[in-house]
């Protein structure tokens, strides 16, 4: 026998030395939800572990993913009211726009805000919607692009565009130019598919969505449209590209990683986070092992950047996990 790969397998320490993909707290994002006129956190029946947060609370959970060492926040609101137009998602005051200014104080980490319509639209959709009923894509531009540059007046350093209208990224960028914010980066949901993984989330935000977002999320068996929407993005300016889910799309991230040079992202969503959860609960597997794994499998298939709803936890316990 001339190899014998498990010669590199027979200690903690040679494995640790050879080890290939390694996931630390600055590469975790924090995604976090805040509830317009809470004045306690309101646990997410869905999401065990997470909760909708109230201002005092929102400043807490900045502060402890600060301190654990996470690498990002990233804020979603759910308002009061809800309109047509999402008219909340242009509101200097509106709650999204608060949350960001409350987080500011808390953090020097980059503040990443969701631009998107879904949680400011009475009618759930990620746009506005046109006199038959149908997403309005080049209407719902203009909202984004007043929007970005509310969330950017607020202190948020990075935008979230996780619309999947076509152009967002361009019309977001020539806004926030115009307005002065040129140093406000763009992190583009560019592979964004229609997943039934974003169940749990709806909850989160309440989403008053009837129906689905299939006519502007990819179609989960497509994979080299998924290449062509990252090509886009990163042509109309996008500084970060993001796949979503990320664990039923790992050969999506590795085939994106592959063909940008722009830092890649992955988002662990709610329904994968839930998943793990309720598995755990009723004792059917070991829920750290399968964090650990989880993540590492993110970033092995090449995301740089990891959203999870267990960044905190997991940057806490990393120092003694790391081994
Ligand atoms: C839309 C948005 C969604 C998620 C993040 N941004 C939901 C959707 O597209 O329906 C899902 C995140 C998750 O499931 O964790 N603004």
């Amino acid at each position: 026998m001339t190899e014998r790969p498990r010669r590199l397998r027979t200690s903690a320490g040679l494995r640790r030395l050879v080890r290939e993909a390694h996931v630390t707290p600055s590469d975790l994002v924090q995604p976090l939800f805040v509830r317009e006129g809470l004045v306690e956190p309101r646990p997410i029946a869905t999401m065990p572990g997470v909760s909708q947060h109230s201002e005092a609370s929102l400043r807490a959970a900045v502060r402890a993913a600060t301190e654990a060492g996470v690498g990002g926040i990233m804020l979603f609101a759910v308002p009061e009211v809800r309109d047509e137009d999402g008219s909340g998602a242009t509101d200097p005051l509106g709650i999204l726009a608060q949350a960001v200014r409350w987080a500011r104080e808390e953090t020097d980490r980059p503040i990443i805000a969701d631009v998107c319509l879904d949680e400011f639209t009475s009618h759930g959709h990620c746009g506005v919607l046109s006199a038959d009923g149908r997403v309005d894509n080049d209407r719902t531009l203009e909202r984004y692009a007043s929007m970005a540059v509310v969330l950017a007046d607020a202190g948020s350093d990075v935008l979230g565009l996780s619309g999947m209208m076509d152009g967002q990224v361009r019309a977001v960028r020539t806004a926030l130019d115009e307005s002065g914010h040129h140093d406000t980066a763009l992190l583009a949901y560019a592979a964004k598919y229609a997943s039934a993984f974003y169940g749990p989330f709806r909850d989160a935000v309440e989403s008053a969505l009837d129906g689905d977002r299939r006519t502007y999320q990819q179609d989960p068996a497509n994979g080299r449209e998924a290449l062509r929407e990252v090509r886009l993005d990163v042509a109309e300016g996008a500084d970060i590209v993001m796949v979503k889910p990320a664990l039923a799309y790992l050969d999506i991230v590795a085939r994106v990683r592959d063909a940008v040079d722009v830092p890649v992202a992955a988002y662990v969503v709610s329904g994968e986070y839930s998943m793990v959860e309720a598995a755990a609960a009723a004792g059917m597997l070991d829920r750290e092992r399968v964090i650990d794994e989880s993540l590492t499998s993110v970033a092995r298939a090449g995301a740089g950047i990891i959203a999870t709803y267990w960044a905190t936890e997991w940057a806490l316990a990393w120092p003694s996990r790391s081994s």
